[in-house]
């Protein structure tokens, strides 16, 4: 048996914890005030904060607006995308290991509206996961995965503008998880998934498959693509980022001189530079070695960055200093790389293994090398990029989880029982009713005031803001604000499983294999 991925997810995330959805995490309805809980995802893993970005999304999902979206890797050029109107394209995956519940709501959600903005949107199935690392049979990963594909759709995917597939069903992806793989070895997969000696072929095989999950939608042609997932699934995205610029067949960088420079070294570098008028015997052409002068004498030689950037432009002596962008030469073809020396329009020097261009911008030679790639057979991948959203608080407090059917709300539960399961949930109330209207209750700590947030409020802001205000300003008590919500859900499930109802249809004309011929 495989070890349960989540728990070696865990332990891969120090604070797993604060990131897996633990109970400590304070909830307000308008972000900013609780992000310092996720601080070392930023910090320790370079997720970078959703508020900063929010202004230049266009129309942001109230998921966006009230922080339970909280972070990103480069979702600056899907936002870009999007108010350029130029292609861009939303992806995410779903093991079929039981009930879809109001948690996975939340994906279908972000993968719903990036359709809606024009995205062009993928939603699959991750069987092959759900068989390798999960243990399931396929009888009862066809039976969750049809679920999973109704609640999609009865919740507004539009399937005949957008993708739906099974991992197990999709050749395309499988060849190029197979490409993929090529540029990953096993120690990395050790270090990141805590993978060893015992880990059957077929897990790692899955990992591979959602690294082709991620870099599906460019197939066709390279575009910005938001892959909206929980930030467990964020060594994934490290990983799919990093294989993708493995693929290029260029790297392009910017360098002053013919040696390269590490980014730290090229801060120092460009400072010289830009101060070439105070040191240079020419001006307009600043030598290597006198840069390095310069350097020793403004900034601290003892600074191992600062003492490396010496010694590169010291050996580069009378080398003049200038500006330049550099092709490098990583996986493309002969053809490829004499095609780019031919595209480089304006001054350039050709080296064996990269090409040095004076007259292109940084943007431009991006732009140019992927056009190259691409006519040559490459798949010029865009780093893909990713949003994260905040876990739910289990109803019963601590972590929601699919395995503890009072902790959630099963997309699939009577409406009844939905009703119950709202009415029988934690609250964040004081042991008085006294004591709350003196003190108000605390929201930030009340999984029903999340289902406020999170569902039951949908758009309307307003609405939700009131359910806080009133609850910590101690008018409102939990008796009736959880019959409010209760009764909220009981409609919300009445009417999403008549939606399902309908929505079978839909997934009958699909050219989709909802029984897998695996049995
Ligand atoms: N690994 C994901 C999970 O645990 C499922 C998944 C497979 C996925 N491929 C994906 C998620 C691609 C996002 C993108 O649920
Ligand atoms: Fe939670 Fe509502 Fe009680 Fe406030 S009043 S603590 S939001 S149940």
């Amino acid at each position: 048996m495989t070890r349960d991925i989540d728990s070696e997810r865990e332990e891969k995330l120090p604070d797993g914890g604060t990131a897996a959805g633990d109970d400590q995490v304070a909830l307000d309805p308008w972000g900013s005030a609780t992000v310092a809980d996720y601080r070392k995802l930023f910090e320790e893993f370079g997720i970078e904060e959703f508020d900063e970005l929010l202004e230049e999304v266009p129309d942001p999902h109230y998921l966006m607006r009230r922080g339970v979206i909280f972070g990103h890797r480069d979702y600056r050029r899907v936002a870009e995308a999007m108010r350029n109107d130029e292609p861009f394209a939303a992806l995410s995956g779903f093991m079929p290991t039981g009930d879809p519940h109001i948690g996975h709501k939340l994906v279908f959600d972000e993968l719903i509206w990036h359709q809606q903005q024009g995205g062009d949107t993928y939603g699959l199935i991750a069987d092959l996961e759900a068989h390798s690392a999960r243990g399931l049979s396929w009888d009862e990963i066809d039976e969750h995965a049809r679920d999973y594909l109704l609640s999609l759709v009865a919740l507004g995917f539009d399937p005949e503008e957008g993708t739906l597939y099974r991992q197990s069903e999709n050749r395309e992806l499988q060849d190029l998880a197979f490409e993929l793989g090529s540029k990953a070895n096993f120690s990395e997969l050790e270090n990141i998934y805590g993978f060893s000696g015992e880990t059957d072929v077929s897990h790692m095989q899955s990992v591979v498959t959602q690294m082709a999950d991620i870099c599906y939608p460019q197939l066709e042609e390279p575009k910005p693509t938001v892959i909206p997932v929980g930030p467990d699934q964020d060594p994934h995205v490290r990983l799919a980022r990093d294989l993708a610029a493995r693929m290029r067949y260029f790297g392009v960088t910017e360098a002053y001189a013919s040696f390269e420079l590490t980014d730290a070294e090229r801060i120092h570098v460009a400072a010289a530079y830009q101060n070439r008028e105070s040191y240079a015997e020419e001006p307009e052409r600043p030598r290597c070695e006198e840069a390095a002068e310069w350097l020793a004498d403004v900034r601290d030689a003892t600074d191992p960055v600062v003492a490396g950037t010496i010694d590169k432009l010291d050996n580069a002596g009378m080398e003049p200093l200038r500006p330049r962008v550099r092709f490098l030469d990583r996986n493309a073809t002969d053809e490829a790389f004499e095609a780019l020396v031919e595209a480089v329009d304006g001054e350039k020097r050709v080296f064996e293994e990269h090409v040095d261009s004076f007259d292109l911008s940084r943007e431009e030679a991006e732009e140019l090398s992927r056009e190259v790639e691409v006519d040559h057979g490459g798949y010029g991948f865009v780093p893909p990029s990713s949003i994260y959203h905040r876990f739910m608080t289990g109803l019963t407090g601590g972590k929601m989880s699919s395995s503890v059917p009072a902790s959630h709300i099963s997309l699939l539960d009577d409406p009844e029982e939905g009703y119950d399961k709202v009415k029988a949930a934690t609250t964040g109330g004081r042991e008085t009713a006294e004591k709350q209207r003196e003190l108000g209750g605390r929201a930030d700590e009340c999984p029903v005031y999340e289902l406020y947030a999170y569902l039951l409020a949908g758009d309307d802001d307003e609405f939700a803001k009131e359910v806080y205000d009133e609850c910590v300003g101690g008018e409102r008590l939990c008796g009736g604000c959880k019959e409010q919500a209760a009764e909220l859900m009981e409609q919300f499930l009445e009417e999403h499983q008549e939606k399902r109802e309908e929505a079978e249809e839909l997934l009958e004309d699909l050219d989709m294999e909802l029984d897998s011929p695996r049995k």
